[in-house]
């Protein structure tokens, strides 16, 4: 049967760390020049209802690292564009290629598409989740950290998609999470929940300096998500306070280090002393965008 990569959940711990060890040797592979081109002749369509700059070119390249090849389509250019059903796309698509990417403004679109198709369906972003970002993350703190489980980690700021998935994972990778978000603008309380009830260890505090005291990670994303930018002004003036500076990260434990998923906004969640310094592993995190999905990719396709 075929794989969905909807939600950081659809996959076990057990997969997640084949996934991890994969990317490790895809990366290692790559950096010594040996091919690795596990999915000759397959074919990714990559469907965007958003922008991308790190999604978009990680996949593709990856793909033809794979030896495959990927389709950019933007979804206005595509025939859903003008009112096509989801789900004739996702028969048709069936039909050409091996797996879809998709980055929707609704996480109903990906789970339509998922259900209609017989190929792998990854979301590559939605209202609800990003969870390929999640796979890079946590394959950066364990390059960094060595061992993951335990380590303590901090989200600072909006209780957005990103922060579905970071909260989900913890049920995975035993991280133990907190989040601090100003009023209005919490984790929903569903995915708390669900994360706890699958053993995650997560909580939720009001103010970013309980929530990064002795952190070892220091996550943070842009205070206006796409698709949010109709509430820019409130948004900005919502989240004073909630900026990643140097002075939050000296409350952090001494080793702490800071992720950000990108694209960042220097002077509103984060300042540029933080992200450009010595405790920032955010262009990391991006390079492992592209190996973390390559293993995914390999995951859902290779038989
Ligand atoms: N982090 C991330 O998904 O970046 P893009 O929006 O550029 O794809
Ligand atoms: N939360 C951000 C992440 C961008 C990669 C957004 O949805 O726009």
């Amino acid at each position: 049967m075929k794989k969905d990569f909807l939600s950081i959940l659809d996959i076990n711990k057990e997969e997640l760390f084949e996934i991890l060890s994969l990317a490790e040797r895809l990366k290692r592979q790559k950096r010594a020049g040996v091919p690795h081109e596990l999915l000759r002749g397959m074919t990714l369509a990559m469907i965007f209802e958003k922008s991308s700059t790190r999604t978009h070119i990680s996949f593709e390249v990856g793909m033809n690292e794979l030896g495959g090849h990927a389709l950019f389509l933007n979804a206005k250019d595509l025939q859903i564009g003008r009112g096509e059903e989801i789900r004739d796309t996702a028969r048709v698509a069936s039909r050409y290629v091996s797996a879809v990417m998709i980055r929707a403004n609704r996480h109903s679109t990906i789970e339509e598409l998922a259900e209609n198709a017989t190929i792998p369906v990854i979301n590559g972003l939605s209202d609800n989740e990003h969870p390929c970002q999640l796979l890079a993350d946590i394959l950066t703190v364990k390059e960094h950290f060595g061992e993951i489980r335990d380590l303590r980690v901090a989200w600072v700021g909006d209780g957005n998609n990103v922060c579905n998935s970071l909260v989900l994972s913890s049920a995975l990778t035993g991280m133990d999470i907190t989040v601090a978000s100003p009023g209005g603008y919490e984790v929903s309380p569903a995915v708390v929940q669900r994360a706890v009830s699958l053993g995650g260890k997560v909580k939720t505090v009001k103010t970013p300096e309980e929530a990064v005291k002795d952190t070892h990670i220091l996550f943070t994303d842009t205070w206006v998500s796409m698709g949010d930018e109709a509430e820019r002004a409130k948004r900005i003036a919502d989240f004073q306070g909630f900026t990643v500076d140097s002075r939050l990260l000296r409350l952090a434990s001494p080793d702490a280090r800071v992720l950000h998923c990108l694209p960042a906004h220097r002077g509103e969640e984060i300042t540029g002393d933080v992200i450009d310094g010595q405790q920032s592993l955010v262009w990391d995190e991006a390079e492992n965008r592209l190996h973390a999905q390559k293993a995914l990719l390999v995951k859902l396709l290779k038989k």
